[in-house]
C-alpha cells in the first residue's frame, strides 16, 4: 500500500521560539509514517516583507538548522525552499486564474492582518497579499499532498485549497485530491511577560537559547502577583511559569500546583525547576545544532537535494495540470 503524502511549511521567521518544538515534534513523526515535504515558504514571507527581503535568506537559514537539529531528517523527509522550486509560482498562476476575488477576500485573516499591518504604518494590500491562499494551495496541490499538518488558524486557508482543487478538477480534468488537515496538538505557550510570544515584544524564547538565556528568560517569567514571601499561598493558575510546568514538568505538575498553593514552594525554586526543565529538553538539539553550523556546506547541500526532489515531484503534477488545461 503506497503511504499517504504529507507537505507543510513555515514562514522563514528566524530561530523558532520554544512553542514551536511541539509543530516539530509532530513532523518528525510524520516523516516515519508518510512520504513527506516540508517548505519553507520564503514567497510567502515576501507578501508582507517586501521591503526587507534581504533578511529572508538567513532567517530562512536560522530556521532550518533548527528544524534539522530537532530531528527532521533530510534522508526520510524532503526539506526545501519553496523559491527554489518554481512550479509552485506556475501552479500559483493557473489556480489564479479559477479563484474568484470573492473567496479571498472572506478569508477571515485577510482583512485581520491588512488592519494589523496597517496600525503598524504598513499597507499590504496587494495582489500578491490577496494571492497568500491561493500560492498556499500551489504548495500544497503541486505534490498532490492528501495531509496538511497544520495548526487550527490554518484551516480557512486548507478550505480554500481544497475549493480551488476542486474548482479545477471540476473545469478541466481531475487533477487534484482534496487534502484533509491534521491538527496537532500544538502547545500555545505566551511569552515571559505574559503576552503573546514574539521577537517584537522581547519575550521570547528561543529553541536554541543556552541555559544562562534560559536562566535569565525563566527568572523574568512573571509569577502570581500576590506572592511577596514563599510562604503565601500562590496561585498557580494566573502564572506563566506554571504553564511552561504543564508542558516540561508534566509528571510533576500536580506537586507543583499544591507546594505553590500551599506555600511550600518559592517562586525562586520553582523555576529553578522550570530551567533545569528546558535545558534537559533543549540540550540535545542544541548539541546538533552546533555540529551542523561547524559545517556550513551541510546545510546548502540538504536544501540542493531537497529541492531536486521536490522539483521532480511539482513538474509531474505541472505536466498532468498543464494539460488537464491546455490539452496535450
Ligand atoms: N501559511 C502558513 C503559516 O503561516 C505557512 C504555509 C505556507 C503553509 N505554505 C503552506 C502551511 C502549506 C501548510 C501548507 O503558518
Ligand atoms: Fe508560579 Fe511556581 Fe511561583 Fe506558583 S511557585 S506562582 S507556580 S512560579
Amino acid at each position: 500500500m503506497s503511504r499517504g503524502r504529507i507537505l507543510s511549511g513555515m514562514r522563514p521567521t528566524g530561530k523558532l521560539h520554544i512553542g514551536h518544538l511541539s509543530v516539530l515534534e509532530n513532523w518528525i513523526k510524520l516523516q516515519n509514517e508518510y512520504d513527506c515535504f516540508f517548505c519553507v515558504a520564503d514567497w510567502h514571507a515576501l507578501t508582507t516583507s517586501f521591503d526587507e527581503a534581504g533578511n529572508i535568506n538567513a532567517n530562512a537559514r536560522e530556521m532550518v538548522i533548527d528544524w534539522l537539529a530537532s530531528g527532521l531528517d533530510p534522508d526520510k523527509a524532503v526539506v526545501f525552499v519553496q523559491s527554489d522550486v518554481p512550479q509552485h509560482a506556475e501552479l500559483h498562476l493557473l489556480f489564479s486564474m479559477i479563484t474568484p476575488l470573492g473567496w479571498l477576500e472572506r478569508v477571515p485573516t485577510y482583512k485581520d492582518q491588512i488592519r494589523h499591518h496597517h496600525q503598524k504604518g504598513k499597507d499590504i494590500m496587494n495582489y500578491g497579499f490577496l494571492g497568500y491562499p491561493v500560492l498556499q494551495a500551489a504548495d500544497i496541490l503541486v505534490y498532490r499532498a492528501d495531509t496538511v499538518p497544520v495548526g487550527e488558524d490554518q484551516l480557512p486557508h486548507l478550505e480554500l485549497c481544497r475549493e480551488i482543487g476542486r474548482r479545477f478538477n471540476h473545469l478541466y480534468k481531475p487533477v487534484f485530491p482534496e487534502p484533509q488537515a491534521k491538527l496537532a496538538q500544538v502547545a500555545l505557550l505566551p511569552g515571559v511577560d505574559g503576552r503573546k510570544m514574539s521577537k517584537s515584544y522581547a519575550n521570547d524564547l528561543t529553541i536554541s537559547a543556552d541555559p544562562e538565556e534560559l536562566r535569565k528568560k525563566v527568572n523574568a517569567m512573571v509569577t502570581d502577583p500576590g506572592r511577596i514571601r514563599k510562604t503565601d499561598p500562590g496561585n498557580p493558575e494566573i502564572c506563566v511559569v506554571h504553564k511552561y510546568h504543564g508542558i516540561y514538568t508534566a509528571p510533576e505538575l500536580s506537586t507543583i500546583e499544591e507546594d505553590c498553593r500551599q506555600g511550600n514552594i518559592g517562586c525562586a525554586a520553582c523555576k529553578k525547576i522550570l530551567a533545569g526543565k528546558l535545558d534537559e529538553t533543549t540540550s540535545p538539539i542544541r548539541e546538533r545544532r552546533q555540529r551542523i553550523v561547524q559545517d556550513p556546506g551541510y546545510v546548502d547541500d540538504v536544501l540542493r537535494e531537497g529541492a531536486r526532489k521536490a522539483r521532480e515531484e511539482a513538474q509531474l503534477t505541472m505536466d498532468m495540470a498543464r494539460e488537464a488545461v491546455f490539452g496535450a
